[in-house]
């Protein structure tokens, strides 16, 4: 009732058609607006207007509600054109199109229907529409909306909202959000849109079938497949937008890339108190240099230390130097330079020099003495060296990263900030004075036990609230005494990785984020794309399984997430990388008893798989990019389980999961023949030759001959050559016992590869290798055609 009351209110004050305004459900063809006279059609009820609006310092052409006070524009046709001048005019023509003329001889289409139009209207819906002389819509301004979408209006398959520039700018702006063709609406910046740094995610992905996005008259956002099957619902609405055909409401996306609801309220003036959640801040709203801080739901702008707003009305583009210089190159003589500091802000990583780095320390002193450096990130016990401009800062209170700024003296706000350690730029610290040196190792001396007592206290109530927010939840753990992994809902490990926002990697079954627990260990968390079909207690028999598991070369795993159509793992986090990297991309080759050790690793690992674990795991995906590097070059196996187990009493065909190839056995491949622990003795074969050969199986950029690994090593093992394998290196007795060993591994007919637990005993030269025989003919086959 008071909302009725107040909308007639509403349609009592402000239903003032002005002459130059013409109402009229058709508009026939010949009529023409222009800027000054006959400027806009209005809809039938006179809400929704459609025509010339003042903009800038001339005109633009689009839809506005009409009848209250603020002007709302929620559609701007060819936004990204300047201004329209006064002698324009936009024409219905008698041919049934609709063109706008900006000169006496140029002319733009703003709709462009395939058929030709018979009359156009401004429906009170909000939509304007083109329709031929059957009455059937051909052009609706609702199939190409710019930032706004009002009641009832869809957004489709690939349709996008874009923001505007600013308030006062309609043209393309920063962001904008996107209904995807794999089922997700996803927010991403305009500038540098990928999965990395979209900020908003409906996490629908990957459903075949067409998903729209509906906005229905109670406000709420609900995402629907083909059928009509309502799949999410994003927000669940209760506000009233259409009264009697009076529209109140309008999802738009704002300037600052967030998508809010906006509420028309009983003086005609808007208000917005929802918006979609995104998981982290707009990627790129503080722009350069800038970084963005959320509270209470408010998104606000700051610049690091020392640093200014270039223009404090516009902080997307970012901040500049107040005054001075980032590097000692530039500056005159002797200038000085300070530290300052800023916690838990993450940035997009692009230093250019990444060290190991036991302490601050040691990370603030890297980059003073190096005068490319403009700002030194710490993290985990690495530092990375980097140069202004730092991009797509956001604060994350679970992010351990400190930023260190290189600042010269003077140049900062005066603050807290500003503490560290002054000295003249490539000074040493050695040379402070000793006795100030000894005051100052003192005081610190004393406020780092004060802060380390402080930090275990917190840590351990924060550990304890956790444990007690898990049990008052009625969160259940496996009891099983030998094994303690952790049931986490989809929040927690939402919250464990900030919104999933650090991706680690992509793998075939899943994409890999970084994570902080809240006991503070890292850890990575896999998402598994493709939902598993099996019911609830399967899962929970696989996650028993891998739980159970304990060797040093395997990843551990921590915990899950088995919450509706979610699938995740928590793992240990490892921090060095994998054994691709490590083979192929670092700068020097590993010695030959490295590598020996690594292959007598990661054997050990498959070996415990199948053989020393309650129930036998086949890996069915061994390849270098699944095994990962621990500390002192010790390898760990990842994924494992992924697959179907396979139960220690059946041999039935494996289905799920296939290899990668270049790694897969040809029995995959082959019908009818049972797929058994061989198949990852054949991958481990592959391993082993490229950890020998510290190569890829398959490189392109190599010569003819020695693009695919396996058939190179076949040749020069016949040849009598398998020095060349290795090229310059000393050679001996021991490379031809693991090229030998490797060949076995890879055999064509599986009963033929040795176990692994044979595989062990050779590598650690307590069994000896025949001389393998020639690869068959099969075999030639498979990887002639990669
Ligand atoms: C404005 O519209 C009215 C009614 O359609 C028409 O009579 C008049 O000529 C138009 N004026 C201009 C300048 O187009
Ligand atoms: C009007 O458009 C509809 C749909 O595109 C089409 O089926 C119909 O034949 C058209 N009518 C005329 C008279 O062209
Ligand atoms: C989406 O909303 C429109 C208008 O409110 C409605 O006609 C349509 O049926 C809705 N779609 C589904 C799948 O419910
Ligand atoms: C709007 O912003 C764009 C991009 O910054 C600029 O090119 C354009 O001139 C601006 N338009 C107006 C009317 O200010
Ligand atoms: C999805 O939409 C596209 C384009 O509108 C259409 O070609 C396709 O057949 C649709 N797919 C499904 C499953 O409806
Ligand atoms: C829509 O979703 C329902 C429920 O998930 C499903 O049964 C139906 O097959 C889906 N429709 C399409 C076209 O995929
Ligand atoms: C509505 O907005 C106008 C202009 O923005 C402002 O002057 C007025 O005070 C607002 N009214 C209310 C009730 O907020
Ligand atoms: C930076 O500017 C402030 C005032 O704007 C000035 O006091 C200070 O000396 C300047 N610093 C340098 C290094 O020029």
């Amino acid at each position: 009732m008071a909302a009725a009351i107040s909308l007639l209110f509403l349609f009592l004050i402000f239903f003032t058609l002005t002459a130059a305004q013409q109402t009229s459900s058709k508009i026939s063809l010949g009529s023409s607006l222009s800027p000054t006279t006959n400027s806009s059609w209005l809809s039938p009820s006179g809400q929704f207007a459609f025509g010339f609006y003042q903009y800038a310092n001339g005109y633009a052409v689009g839809i506005w509600f009409a009848k209250i006070p603020t002007k709302t524009v929620i559609w701007t046709a060819n936004r990204d054109d300047p201004p329209l001048q006064q002698d324009s005019r936009l024409v219905l023509t008698r041919d049934g199109r609709l063109i706008l003329q900006t000169t006496a001889s140029q002319s733009t289409s703003i709709a462009e229907a395939a058929q030709s139009a018979s009359w156009a209207s401004m429906l009170d819906t909000g939509n304007f529409v083109l329709c031929n002389s059957s009455g059937n819509i051909i052009w609706q301004s609702f199939d190409f909306p710019t930032d706004t979408i009002l009641p009832g209006q869809p957004l489709l398959v690939e349709g996008k909202l874009v923001s505007s520039t600013s308030e006062t700018n309609h043209s393309s702006g920063w962001f904008y959000i996107i209904m995807q063709s794999d089922g997700n609406l996803v927010q991403y910046p305009m500038q540098n849109a990928k999965a990395e740094t979209s900020y908003y995610a409906s996490d629908t992905c990957c459903r075949r079938d067409n998903v729209t996005l509906n906005f229905t008259d109670d406000g709420a956002l609900n995402l629907y497949n083909t059928t009509g099957i309502n799949i999410k619902n994003l927000y669940n609405g209760g506000v009233q937008c259409r009264t009697n055909g009076f529209i109140s409401c309008r999802w738009t996306m704002d300037v600052d890339g967030i998508f809010r609801l906006y509420v028309l309220g009983q003086s005609g003036n808007w208000s917005t108190s929802v918006h979609l959640n995104p998981r982290s801040c707009p990627t790129g709203m503080c722009g350069l240099n800038g970084y963005c801080v959320v509270m209470d739901q408010q998104y606000t702008c700051r610049c690091i230390p020392g640093l200014d707003f270039i223009d404090q009305s516009q902080q997307i583009l970012g901040c500049q130097r107040i005054n001075g210089t980032d590097s000692c190159r530039n500056s005159k003589q002797h200038p000085q330079f300070t530290m300052s500091t800023l916690n838990n802000v993450q940035w997009e990583d692009n230093g250019y020099e990444l060290l190991p780095s036991k302490t601050e320390e040691d990370c603030i002193q890297a980059c003073w003495q190096d005068c490319n450096c403009g700002v030194a990130l710490f993290w985990d016990q690495r530092c990375s060296k980097q140069k202004l401009p730092l991009r797509y800062g956001r604060r994350n209170d679970n992010d351990q990263t400190k930023t260190f700024i290189k600042m010269v003296i003077g140049s900062g706000p005066s603050g807290t900030q500003m503490n560290t350690n002054s000295m003249e730029a490539g000074s040493k610290p050695k040379e402070l004075r000793k006795d100030i040196l000894f005051i100052i190792i003192a005081i610190t001396g004393c406020a780092l036990l004060v802060v380390a007592l402080f930090a275990i206290f917190v840590q351990r109530n924060r550990f304890r609230s956790y444990r007690k927010m898990m049990t008052d939840r009625g969160i259940r753990n496996f009891n099983d005494e030998d094994i303690t992994l952790r049931s986490f809902t989809y929040a927690e490990l939402e919250r464990v990785t900030a919104g999933f926002n650090q991706e680690l990697g992509k793998g075939a079954c899943g994409t890999v984020f970084k994570g902080v627990l809240p006991n503070g260990q890292d850890a990575a968390v896999k998402r598994l794309h493709k939902v598993i079909d099996e019911g609830e207690q399967e899962f929970r028999t696989e996650m028993r399984v891998i739980g159970r598991t304990h060797h040093r070369n395997l990843v551990r795993l921590l915990g899950y997430c088995n919450e509706g159509l979610n699938r995740l793992l928590v793992y240990e986090y490892m921090s060095n990388g994998s054994l691709a990297d490590f083979l192929f991309k670092s700068e020097t080759q590993p010695t030959w008893d490295e590598r020996v050790g690594i292959a007598l690793n990661i054997a050990k690992g498959i070996l415990y798989l199948h053989e020393e674990c309650e129930t036998q795991i086949i890996h069915c995906d061994i390849k270098p990019q699944n095994i990962l590097m621990g500390h002192h070059q010790c390898p760990k196996i990842a994924d494992f389980g992924l697959a179907r187990l396979l139960k220690q009493d059946q041999t039935g065909i494996l289905t799920g999961i296939k290899g990668t190839r270049g790694y897969v056995a040809p029995e995959w491949h082959r019908i009818n023949v049972p797929i058994t622990a061989k198949v990852d003795v054949y991958s481990f074969g592959v391993v082993l030759l490229e950890i020998i050969c510290c190569r890829r199986s398959v490189d392109v950029n190599l010569p003819e001959g020695q693009v695919v690994l396996v058939d190179w090593v076949y040749d020069c093992f016949e040849a009598g050559e398998v020095g060349k394998l290795v090229g310059d290196e000393v050679i001996d007795k021991k490379l031809e016992r693991m090229i030998w060993l490797g060949l076995w591994c890879i055999q064509d007919e599986p009963s033929i590869r040795p176990s692994m637990k044979k595989v062990v005993m050779v590598l650690e030269g307590n069994a000896e290798v025949a001389v393998p025989p020639g690869p068959s003919l099969s075999n030639i086959y498979e990887y002639g055609n990669k």
